[in-house]
């Protein structure tokens, strides 16, 4: 079928995006779904820092690539082999397909499904194949498995989560990546428990949902740090003490924390900043990364305190997460009023608009900004 979506063919041009246009929009040739892929009608789909990164080459991906990654929408279509999912379903999909069946998967920790993340690397689908191809009819690569600037998409089976149909798709999309990501960094890796102080650093759609998160899980102070006011003005309304990011970052926040925070959560993608966040964290501390810095960035911090202030240093990727039980968890959470979503939702804007988006998103006008097809 023919379909409209946003094309990356190379990364790395210049900004502004309003000029340079690296998203090409453009009529595409989409196959049907194969066994076990569903077909979706995108309902709305969110931009997110890591689809930036692709475009500014910091996060290098195969090339040309139908970008996005965070979406909700309809099945309108299923493939042979496809269980629990039916036409009309309303779904969720998650940039990490969970086959359900390898040893991550099996042992609690599906974020790291190795079926997965060789097709999200190979920018196939979890069957090696790909369902896009271009005007030229060259074949087209999939982002993260998603691929969500595009009204339609085939998905595997694996990369969708039934949802309830009563939420809009603008904010039923974030719960795919900025949502799962951030509340699960909270909740999953952090462990952020009542009373604790937590500092989240950087405020964007996945940090400002990683204050949620903590909010939720009853933190005591809230430090919330950030190079931009209106974002850290956001943070205050959340209910979180702001701190700007300058060179007194770290003791205003150890300061903040009553002498470092026991949960620290970065969510910029900068290893600078991530030297900082495990500075600010206190002794016996637990430092979480989220942010996706550059394959060359190393990681700067004073090696002896890992081991005489008992601190921990983590990773977490999808929110290390379960995205088939944590979606309709969060959902849940969103429903009875704990978890307000709507905060992130900053800008709705057009596909053909999407470039512009791109610009602000990358000088700090925007928190999540949602395609809406
Ligand atoms: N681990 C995962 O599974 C996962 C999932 C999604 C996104 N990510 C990554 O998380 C990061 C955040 O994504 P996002 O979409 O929220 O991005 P975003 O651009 O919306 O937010 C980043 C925020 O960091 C702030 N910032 C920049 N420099 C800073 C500094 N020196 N100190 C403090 N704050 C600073 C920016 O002003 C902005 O508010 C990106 O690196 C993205 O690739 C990771
Ligand atoms: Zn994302
Ligand atoms: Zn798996």
């Amino acid at each position: 079928m023919r379909v409209r979506g946003a094309v990356l063919r190379e990364m790395g041009r210049p900004a502004p995006y309003a000029e340079s246009r690296p998203l090409e929009i453009a009529e595409l040739e989409l196959a049907p779904p194969g066994p076990g892929e569903l077909l979706v009608k995108v309902g709305a789909a969110g931009l997110c820092h890591s689809d930036l990164s692709v475009i500014d080459g910091s996060r290098p991906r195969v090339m040309p690539m139908v970008l996005g990654h965070e979406a909700a929408g309809t099945v309108v279509a299923v493939g042979p082999d496809v269980k629990g999912f039916a036409e009309g379903d309303h779904v969720v999909l998650a940039f990490v397909p969970v086959c359900g069946e390898c040893a991550p998967c099996t042992t609690g920790r599906p974020a790291l499904c190795e079926p997965g993340a060789k097709a999200n690397v190979a920018g196939t689908l979890l069957s090696g194949e790909r369902r896009f191809s271009g005007p030229e009819g060259e074949e087209l690569n999939h982002h993260l498995g998603v691929s969500a600037f595009c009204d339609h998409v085939v998905v595997d089976q694996h990369s969708a989560v039934k949802v309830d149909p009563d939420l809009p798709f603008e904010i039923a999309a974030l719960f795919g990546c900025a949502v799962l990501t951030g509340v699960g960094a909270a909740l999953n890796a952090a462990q952020v428990a009542e009373g604790e102080t937590v500092a989240v650093f950087g405020l964007g759609g996945v940090g400002l949902a990683a204050l949620l998160g903590a909010r939720l899980a009853g933190a005591g102070r809230i430090v919330a740090v950030d190079l931009v006011d209106e974002k850290l003005d956001h943070a205050r309304r959340l209910g979180a003490v702001p701190v700007k990011a300058d060179e007194n970052v770290v003791e205003a926040v150890r300061e903040a924390t009553g002498g470092g925070a026991q949960k620290a959560i970065e969510t910029v993608g900068n290893a600078r900043v991530l030297a900082q966040a495990y500075e600010a964290a206190g002794r016996g501390g637990v430092t979480v990364t989220v942010g996706l810095p550059h394959p060359d960035q190393r990681l700067d911090i004073q090696a002896v305190s890992l081991v005489t202030e008992e601190r921990t240093l983590k990773g977490s990727y999808l929110g290390s997460c379960d995205p088939r039980t944590d979606i309709p968890k969060l959902i849940d959470y969103y429903k009875d009023g704990r978890l307000p979503v709507d905060e992130l939702l900053t800008h709705k804007i057009a596909l053909e608009d999407v470039n512009e988006a791109f610009d602000r998103l990358r000088t700090g006008g925007a928190v999540r900004q949602a395609i809406i097809f």
